[in-house]
């Protein structure tokens, strides 16, 4: 049995240490800045014995007590920017003693049976831990702060990865989202309300929870971290499914829209919106629409047309439209998407699979614009943006370019938001395979 002392005494060395010893990974870590950085903290969470230079004095686990889980969330704790010190420290000396109950006791009927010398020196252990670190509790946890807050200042200045944007981009980068396909699919909007864009990444099906999933990468950190990874009450959703983000219910946070294009009950193109207050655990709107079911030639997008403050649906129809050109159909949010306020062709002939669209306001008139890109088969060689004013009710373009992204492909899906703060929208082009990172990467143009 060790002696308080010689525990404290290697905790203590452990906090000299916090800055040295354990593995620097393939995670972030700023242009090298941060080389122990994993898992979005500046150091990455490593058991119990990443407190010391001597892991016997500080182990995982003692007899069949671990103690690990617990250390590495008091870990990610004092590296959660303005975390309370008191509860991680009380969540941490809850959890040993937890552990230790989970090791030596056990429940016969309604009665708890400890076994008395294995448990009774395993709580010593544990009531060690918790006061040695209570101990120095302000020293470490200031540090730790300290630290994260270098770490995410160097992310947000820096990127994390990519150095420098080349030429025409506002920001090219891999993100912790490994490479992806037709399961995901994104969107933009201010999740935590911090002023900046951040990825939505929707997992459709093949998902851990066998639900259709959410996961937020954070705008201010240049999407090096995910700020939510959640489960939703939707189902496995497939492509008759088509998502989008915008606020809802007024209360600032984005909802989730799922738009469930075919085989629906109620033989109309539905709404189905999970809340953002909610974590996208509760669904605030479900409802059938006059629009009838719809295919592949229908892209979806949300916005508000109306200006009354509440997102109107953009069905975009592609192909096979009376008018002969890409037409733009708008259901009102006022209605709960019942009754139509727009329906029109366009200058903008058919489209086909070359072509992704999204809502904007490009020229600041308070009106959403319709963007138009056109991935390849491009005159100028390039991914081209076109781009159909609201104030018009779509029949003028304001702009029609070429960008310094090459021509793309089925491995890029495209959103727009205001990356760069200077009130117009910019265009979000996420690369999801064949990526030199070999992971999902946001590179951003102004167009
Ligand atoms: C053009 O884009 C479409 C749709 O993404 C894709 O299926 C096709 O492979 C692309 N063609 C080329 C030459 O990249």
């Amino acid at each position: 049995m060790f002696s308080f002392h010689s525990i404290v005494l290697g905790i203590l060395a452990a906090i000299c240490s916090l800055q040295r010893g354990v593995s620097a990974g393939t995670d972030i870590t700023c242009g090298g800045q941060f080389p122990k950085a994993g898992g979005g903290l500046a150091q990455r969470t490593d058991g119990c014995s990443s407190w010391s230079d001597n892991p016997s004095q500080v182990r995982d686990s003692w007899g069949s007590a671990n103690f690990r889980g617990v250390c590495d969330e008091h870990n990610r704790c004092y590296y959660t920017l303005r975390a309370n010190v008191d509860e991680c420290n009380r969540n941490f000396c809850d959890g040993l003693r937890n552990a230790c109950r989970k090791a030596y006791c056990r429940k016969i009927f309604t009665a708890t049976v400890c076994e008395p010398l294995t448990y009774g020196s395993c709580l010593q252990i544990a009531e060690t831990y918790c006061a040695a670190v209570r101990l120095v509790e302000k020293d470490v946890y200031a540090k730790a702060q300290d630290l994260q807050e270098r770490y995410e200042t160097c992310i947000a200045e820096n990127g994390g990865v990519t150095t420098e944007a080349a030429q025409g981009f506002l920001l090219q980068t891999g993100t912790p989202l490994h490479e992806t396909d037709d399961t995901f699919s994104f969107a933009i909007g201010d999740w935590n309300l911090d002023g900046r864009p951040d990825l939505f990444a929707v997992k459709k099906s093949n998902t851990g929870s066998k639900s259709t999933e959410v996961h937020i990468l954070s705008g201010a950190l240049n999407f090096q971290r995910f700020i939510l990874q959640t489960g939703t009450p939707l189902h496995e959703t497939d492509d008759t499914f088509s998502f989008a983000v915008g606020d809802w219910n007024h209360d600032g946070r984005p909802d989730l829209f799922a738009v469930k294009k075919s085989n629906t009950g109620s033989k109309s193109t539905e709404v189905h919106i999970l809340s953002g207050a909610s974590n996208f655990q509760r669904f605030i709107l479900q409802t059938g629409t006059p629009l009838h079911e719809t295919d592949d030639t229908f892209s979806f997008a949300v916005g508000d047309w109306n200006q009354d403050g509440l997102p109107d649906l953009f069905a975009i129809k592609k192909s096979n439209t009376g008018s002969k050109s890409t037409e733009v159909h708008i259901l009102s949010g006022a209605s709960n998407f019942q009754r139509f306020i727009l329906q029109t062709g366009t200058p903008l002939h058919e489209t086909d699979d070359t072509f992704s669209f999204a809502i904007g306001d490009r020229n600041q008139d308070g009106r959403p614009d319709l963007f138009a890109v056109k991935k390849n088969s491009t005159g100028s060689k390039s991914t081209e943006a076109h781009i159909l004013s609201g104030a018009s009710n779509f029949q003028r373009f304001i702009l029609q370019t070429g960008t310094s992204l090459h021509e793309t492909d089925d491995t890029f899906s495209f959103a727009v938001g205001d990356w760069n703060l200077d009130g117009r929208p910019d265009l979000f082009a996420i690369k999801k395979s064949n990526t030199g990172t070999k992971s999902t990467e946001v590179h951003v143009i102004s167009p």
